[in-house]
């Protein structure tokens, strides 16, 4: 029987670990596109991640802050319906980024994030977005703000995604999106996510398949 389906946005299909890496050598193989998560530690980025992928437990998930130590490597395949018979699928690569912030990481020099996290976000010729994570209820540490200084002046392609957003009531939720835009202004707007309600996921998948791939239609 002949079933009539709707076009809707992309999704994604399939998600798995492929590599953990502090150096180089250590990076997947090939030309496949990256778009990196990075925030401070215990911002909600695995729990995102997990989240945007419908995958439980992709990512660690806890309570202690400062859990992901290695550039992480997770190969994704996102689909899209292009017409009621058409569908396109694409593969990417999304990174997560150890959390800054963290005391226990490079004390010694003054740097916000060990140099092997800078490597990466500097010399990745595959990175096509960085998404920059903050936390709804604390849109104002300067330590986002050094992160996002640092990543503007380095020129890497940005989206706030704003964490925690079911914390918030309807009017702390203005004020923050409000905050938001003074401290981090981007091109485009921020995201505002619940990682526990999944808002914000067709945004922040839009965005993602838009970056990849270009206005092709
Ligand atoms: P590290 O890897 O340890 O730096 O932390 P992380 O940024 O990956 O944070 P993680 O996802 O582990 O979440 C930290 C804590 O915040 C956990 O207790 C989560 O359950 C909680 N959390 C994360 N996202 C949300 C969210 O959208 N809503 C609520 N209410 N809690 C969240
Ligand atoms: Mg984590």
């Amino acid at each position: 029987m002949y079933t009539r389906k709707a076009p809707t946005g992309p999704r994604i299909i399939a998600s798995q670990y492929v590599a953990s890496a502090v150096r180089p050598d250590q990076y997947p193989e090939g030309d496949t596109v990256e778009i990196a998560f990075l925030g401070r530690s215990n911002v909600g980025k695995s729990s995102l991640i997990n989240s945007l992928c419908n995958h439980r437990g992709l990512a660690l998930v806890s309570g202690q802050p400062g859990k992901t130590k290695t550039i992480n490597f997770f190969s994704i395949t996102s689909k899209e319906d292009i017409s009621e018979e058409e569908e396109r699928r694409f593969e990417w690569f999304l990174v997560d980024l150890p959390g800054y912030g963290y005391a226990k990481t490079d004390k010694s020099n003054r740097n916000i994030w060990s140099s092997f996290i800078a490597d990466y976000i500097l010399n990745s010729e595959r990175l096509m977005l960085l998404c920059l994570l903050v936390d709804a209820r604390h849109p104002e540490l300067p330590i986002d703000q050094e992160a996002f200084n640092w990543l503007r002046e380095a020129g890497v392609p940005l989206q706030i995604v704003v964490t925690k957003t079911d914390k918030l009531n309807s009017k702390e939720k203005q004020q923050s999106r409000r905050l938001i835009k003074d401290q981090f202004p981007t091109e485009e707007p921020p995201i505002f996510y619940s990682s526990l309600k999944h808002t914000g996921r067709e945004l922040l998948l839009n965005r993602i398949n838009q970056v990849i791939l270009g206005d092709e239609e």
